[in-house]
């Protein structure tokens, strides 16, 4: 049975999917090339009851860096599964789901339950961590969908988005972003080109990812592709095995 905080948040979601404007949300989502960014959306008390979860696993941080293209920490879906219970209300709430579905056009899914990045936190807190110019490329038989929700931000850090990057005769747009906390972005994640701009020293930002799909199989070479992309990248190697890092 859930606790009664689990049922406030639950709650709370279910008011704020309540007060959205659907058409008005499709539309721009469609009109930027499957994109679509909210500077304020999750109200404060939220955002505290996911930075509760965010203090409980922040011990349990994955650094990790590759040259040339990201440097940063993680904790990924296991973690969050065991010690994140306000956050992993969010990733399964049945009318958040259904909103973004609306607007993807298509039936969105969980991510299966051995996908690391499910529902994952990433951390900017080093002077220089960053993330280059990628696509959230879907390695599932179905596309993927990203979401981003912002829970801290007190850095110089910026989500650059490339918009129509895929759309033959229409000019590519280019966005700078902030993710001051209760900010959402929502994409298709073969369709958005974007990078995390380097935090200067003594910054921190922090972001939670969700991530859904319209079709949850994978191929065995995208499965194997995928494990050490994740791996070496994102969440260490015990993310392989479906453990937490410690
Ligand atoms: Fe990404």
């Amino acid at each position: 049975m859930s606790s009664p905080a689990i049922v406030t948040i639950d709650q709370q979601l279910s008011d704020l999917v309540g007060t959205l404007n659907e058409e008005e949300w499709k539309r721009g989502y469609w009109e930027q090339g499957e994109f679509y960014a909210r500077e304020h959306l999750m109200p404060p008390s939220i955002i505290d009851a996911f930075m509760e979860d965010v203090e409980i696993v922040r011990p349990k941080i994955n650094r990790n860096f590759i040259p040339g293209h990201k440097k940063g920490g993680s904790v990924s879906f296991y973690l969050l599964q065991r010690h994140a219970p306000s956050i992993l209300a969010l990733y399964h709430h049945e009318g958040w789901i259904n909103f973004l579905s609306q607007l993807a056009g298509v039936p969105l899914l969980l991510c299966p339950e051995s996908d690391p990045h499910s529902c994952a936190l990433y951390f900017y807190t080093e002077a220089g961590d960053h993330i280059g110019w990628h696509y959230d490329t879907s390695y599932y038989k179905g596309d993927r969908f990203t979401v981003l929700v912002g829970l801290r931000d007190q850095s110089t850090s910026k989500l650059m988005c490339r918009l129509h990057t895929k759309e033959p005769g229409k000019s590519e747009e280019e966005r700078a972003l902030t993710t001051k906390p209760g900010a959402y972005v929502f994409f298709n994640g073969d369709k958005l080109y974007h990078a995390v701009t380097p935090c200067g020293p003594q910054e921190e930002r922090i972001v939670l990812t969700l991530q859904y799909v319209t079709n949850p199989a994978m191929g065995l070479a995208h499965r194997w592709f995928s494990n050490m992309k994740d791996a070496v990248g994102y969440f260490g190697w015990s993310a392989l095995f479906g453990k937490p890092s410690r």
